[in-house]
């Protein structure tokens, strides 16, 4: 039986993408520094490990086929816009030592999650975009040491099948959302941190919420479900260049919170405040996406943030429980930052 390992399988998109393969008939194993937080993990094996450490790599793909390599330290504008050399220096040993013990190991298959933040700067200052094609990667500037250490990575992995042999498949992900994902603390993107800003105006009475910029600034956002589709689809394919996986619907961050509020079911006024923005308008072009996967994400934005802003709500209402019954209140502990209602 083939087996597969996940890294990241205790992070948003590895701990779907377990559940995903599982329900595909694959053995998995998981490797992460952490278990899932929110519900356990369907993975027929779960390594607790730090991926930086080569020796660790040799037993997380130790009798492993293929690799799914999702581990990284990142979140949103708010984390990679101001942790870059902790970026820089744990994502680059992560894969580089992933890859090759995966190489060491005799693994057959790897496939690489980059992002969207490969792209450069001087392509993304118009929030109407012209949505980004593959090629447009280069001339290469990043923003972030985030999106240059994608960009080495993606490289890496090129020159791992030109030299090896192992055949590697590169995805960037344009910014992907769901349930079960980060939504407090600091390392959430724009549709978990305003479904939670939403939900906690609604449970504390209010209308307002923050939104950092003027919010017309412009992303597309793509749901968990079509992007597990378009890895999978991507992994038993022969494409080996890297692929956009994303949804090519352009909004802008207002745009979006309406769209959060109406599945909340509230109005909301939006206060404009001071906070990292990133780039000024983001898009995909998904002509090639079509072309290789013969498929494209069909999960609306309105459909995803609803199944999304339904979960946060849920989540931030027992925060709040756990809040009031005094069961919690470390500042480690979301529920501390919910009810003070600053957490960004
Ligand atoms: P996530 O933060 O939820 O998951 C990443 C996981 O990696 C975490 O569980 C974390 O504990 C783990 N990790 C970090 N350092 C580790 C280490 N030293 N050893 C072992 N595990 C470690 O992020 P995600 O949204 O699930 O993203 C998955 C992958 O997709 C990442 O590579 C990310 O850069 C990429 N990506 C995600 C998006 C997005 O919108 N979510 C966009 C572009 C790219
Ligand atoms: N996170 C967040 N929180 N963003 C906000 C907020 C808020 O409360 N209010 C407004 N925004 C704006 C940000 O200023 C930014 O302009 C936009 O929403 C999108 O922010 P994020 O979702 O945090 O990040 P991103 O789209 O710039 O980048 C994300 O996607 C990339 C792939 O497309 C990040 O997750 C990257 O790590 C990822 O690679």
């Amino acid at each position: 039986m083939k087996r597969v390992l996940v890294t990241g399988a205790g992070g948003f998109i590895g701990h779907h993408l377990v559940s995903y393969l599982k329900k595909k008939g694959e053995w998995v194993r998981g490797a992460d520094l952490k278990y899932p937080e929110y519900e356990p993990s369907a993975a027929d094996d779960f390594a607790l490990l730090d991926l930086r450490r080569w020796e660790n790599c040799l037993k997380a793909t130790d009798g492993i086929d293929e690799v799914y390599a999702l581990a990284a330290d990142m979140g949103g504008m708010g984390f990679i816009s101001a942790h870059h050399a902790e970026i820089l220096r744990n994502n680059s040993l992560i894969n580089i030592h992933t890859i090759d013990a995966a190489r060491e190991n005799g693994a057959k298959r790897y496939l690489y999650t980059s992002s969207a933040c490969v792209y450069p700067e001087y392509r993304q200052t118009d929030p109407n975009v012209t949505p980004l094609k593959e090629e447009d990667a280069y001339p290469a500037q990043p923003q972030d040491a985030y999106g240059w250490e994608k960009l080495v990575t993606e490289h890496l992995c090129i020159h791992y099948r030109e030299d090896y042999g192992l055949e590697t498949r590169i995805v960037r992900f344009h910014n992907i959302f769901g349930p079960l994902g980060t939504w407090d603390g600091g390392r959430e993107k724009a549709p978990a941190a305003l479904c939670r800003k939403v939900s906690l105006a609604r449970l504390n009475g209010q209308s307002e919420i923050e939104i950092w910029g003027d919010g017309e600034q412009t992303r597309s956002f793509c749901y968990i479900d079509d992007c597990l589709e378009g890895i999978y689809r991507l992994m038993r394919s022969d494409y080996r260049e890297p692929l956009n996986l994303g949804q090519d619907r352009l909004v802008t961050i207002n745009q979006l919170a309406d769209i959060v509020a109406a599945a909340a079911g509230v109005s909301i006024t939006k206060k404009h405040v001071a906070g990292p923005q990133g780039v000024r308008g983001r898009n995909s072009d998904n002509t090639r996406l079509r072309e290789v996967l013969h498929w494209e994400p069909e999960i609306t934005l309105e459909e995803g943030l609803r199944r999304t802003y339904l979960w946060i709500d849920q989540q931030v209402r027992a925060a709040d429980r756990r809040i009031a019954s005094g069961s919690s209140g470390t500042l480690e502990n979301p529920s501390s930052a919910v009810r003070r209602g600053s957490a960004s």
